[in-house]
């Protein structure tokens, strides 16, 4: 092997954690800084990768063991150092830096890949080699057995080439009452193919006044809540003890489903399951959906950083759980902060690398609190010029609509409402928790 550029950057990357090689040495396959597949790669692969990386499920190739992993070394170490693998697209330098969900490499983490992969993707020792991480079967329920499954009535044919497509389907829940969700799940039908889902009832909304979405578009759509979105890997969710989300009687699932063509034409039903609370339970919270829009859009063909803003303004003291936001082809990033009644502005979070093919939810690990009169303000960004790949037009003006070649601008919201009194207590108690 060459000693050569790459090396430098090697070094550079991995900063003063590692000593500089001794002069006249002979790095050969063993000497990436010591940093090997078996030891200190394949548990990164493990831990963040091989969930999707892996037979059966939806990504390109399998990371389980080295001869499958070597021939993709460039194109990890590509996608890692842009942080566009693991999928997650928010900037980690500001705002909130703590989420459940949060898939994302350390710098570390990207050093040890990069080292490993500059000086040449060396095995290692097999002894050094981890235990195989062991997955849950592709058909249990992580959330315990569902009291109510809907699943797509019809079994959707995915050609095995061609464009990927974006469906929408509605399915009845058949509910006849009432019921609180403790949990919800969602299972694709052939994984391979579906590559992300999103689950809303379609049903009347709980906010006071409309959720965001009244008007939207030129259909007057029905209230719709948002009940999850599903990538490999995020299968279930079960709400925090003495939450949850009301799923009204008559309701109406839409999946909206990503599918991606693998080479091979097949069928696929997907499926929604949920656990409820016992019949007349109410949780003490209930999680509320609150849809931040800007709209018209108006972006011109050709034009970056487009940007749009929107607001919301908090009718009573309120908790944000979870944060979504969704664009089509053109979106570009979106940013939500807090105008607080004090005039203070906080930042929540900052997507700058939004990717129309990965609709991340970005859940908040210790949620934030703000007082009635809390102005929200989503601001988002779109790309419609040839620098962004997912353009199907950059010689095409867009505006706001529902078709995918249409453009949106909604942060997705979830919140619980508060008393002033429980305001004052969750305030108080995370300003100590924060010093
Ligand atoms: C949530 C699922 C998921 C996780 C987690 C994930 N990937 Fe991926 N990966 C995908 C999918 C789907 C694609 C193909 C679509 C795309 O390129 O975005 C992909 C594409 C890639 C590619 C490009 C393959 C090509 O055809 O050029 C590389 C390299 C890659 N992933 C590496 C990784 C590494 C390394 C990790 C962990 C550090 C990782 N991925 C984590 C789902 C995932």
């Amino acid at each position: 092997m060459m000693w050569s550029g790459p090396v430098g950057i090697a070094l550079c990357v991995a900063g003063a954690l590692l000593a500089p090689p001794a002069a006249g040495a002979q790095p050969g396959a063993s000497d990436a800084g010591g940093v090997t597949f078996t030891k200190d790669v394949a548990p990164i692969l493990q831990r963040s990768c091989q969930v999707c990386h892996r037979p059966g499920q939806m990504a390109p190739m399998s990371l389980l063991t080295y001869e499958e992993t070597r021939p993709w070394a460039r194109a990890i170490r590509e996608r890692v150092v842009r942080r566009e693998m693991p999928p997650w697209h928010l900037d980690r330098t500001v705002g909130i830096r703590e989420y459940v969900n949060d898939r994302s490499l350390t710098d570390e983490e990207i050093d040890t890949v990069v080292r490993w992969v500059d000086f040449g993707a060396p095995r290692g020792d097999p002894a050094d080699l981890p235990p195989p991480a062991v997955f849950a079967p592709d058909d249990a329920w992580y959330i315990g057995t569902p009291d109510l499954i809907v699943t797509m009535e019809e079994a959707l044919v995915v050609a095995a080439q061609g464009p990927d497509t974006f469906v929408n389907v509605h399915v009845p829940t058949g509910l006849t009452e009432d019921r609180y969700i403790r949990a919800i799940e969602v299972h694709p039908g052939d994984r391979r193919v579906v590559h992300h889902v999103n689950t809303f009832a379609v049903q009347e909304p709980e906010t006071p006044g409309d959720n965001g979405l009244a008007g939207f578009g030129n259909v007057a759509l029905p209230g719709e809540v948002w009940l999850k979105e599903t990538s490999i890997g995020n299968s279930g969710d079960i709400y925090p003890e003495g939450t949850g989300r009301l799923l009204r009687a008559g309701a109406v699932i839409r999946f909206n489903i990503h599918y991606h063509p693998v080479g091979e034409a097949t069928t696929d039903r997907t499926s929604v399951a949920f656990r409820f609370y016992p019949r007349g339970e109410k949780p003490d919270k209930a999680l509320v959906t609150r849809f931040i829009t800007a709209r018209p859009l108006d972006i011109p063909a050709g034009a970056r950083d487009v940007r749009h803003d929107g607001y919301w303004t908090l009718p009573q003291p309120a908790q944000i759980v979870h944060f979504r936001p969704h664009m089509h082809y053109r979106g570009q990033g979106m940013r939500l902060e807090a105008v607080l009644p004090d005039g203070r502005v906080e930042l929540l979070t900052s997507v700058p690398r939004y990717d129309v093919n990965w609709q991340l939810t970005y859940t908040y690990k210790d949620p934030p609190v703000f007082p009635a009169g809390t102005v929200m303000h989503m601001t988002s960004y779109h790309d419609n010029s040839t620098a962004n790949r997912n353009n199907p037009d950059p010689t095409m003006w867009t505006g706001s609509g529902s078709r995918t070649i249409d453009e949106m601008a909604i942060a997705h919201t979830d919140w619980l409402f508060l008393s002033d009194a429980e305001y004052r207590r969750i305030a108080a108690a995370r300003a100590t928790r924060q010093q």
